[in-house]
């Protein structure tokens, strides 16, 4: 009897710490968990910014692995791009860019118009 009720606590405080570790890389794990559309979050880094980039851009522009030398996967190197003019020159296909993501695809307007009104706002964080 003793011994059971000793494995089933610590069955249970097993669980709770496996279940604290995941919690802790969640955003680790799911960095777009929680977003729902850039045309419904303010324009501000944390709430659009990031997950326009994290969707369309790093996986070919991260610190590990940066095309061309680019990284756009903090805050500060996505800012660096921005007041340089090679993110939205990218973005919008301006001449003596290229267009950015490759292949013909652009971002959608909505996404353009949050990250216009991010530059135009100084980069919130
Ligand atoms: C599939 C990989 C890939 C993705 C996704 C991608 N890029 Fe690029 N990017 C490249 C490559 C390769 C280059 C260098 C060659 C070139 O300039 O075409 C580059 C170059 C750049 C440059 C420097 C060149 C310039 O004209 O200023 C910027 C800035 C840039 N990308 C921004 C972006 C942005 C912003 C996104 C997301 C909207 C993005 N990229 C998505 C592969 C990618």
């Amino acid at each position: 009897m003793k011994r059971a009720i000793i494995l089933i606590v610590s069955a249970v405080v097993l669980m709770i710490l496996i279940d604290s570790c995941y919690r802790d890389k969640v955003d680790a794990l799911y960095p777009l968990a929680g977003y729902a559309s850039p045309c419904d979050s303010a324009s501000t880094y944390n709430l659009s910014i990031k997950y326009i980039m994290t969707y369309n851009c790093t996986s070919c522009h991260n610190a590990n692995n940066p095309f061309a030398g680019v990284a756009l996967d903090t805050y500060s190197s996505v800012v660096q791009q921005a007041k340089n003019g090679n993110l939205m020159g990218t973005i919008l296909s301006q001449p003596g860019h290229s267009s950015m993501p490759p292949g013909g695809a652009q971002l959608s307007s909505c996404q353009i118009d949050k990250l216009n009104q991010w530059i135009n706002a100084q980069e919130p964080q």
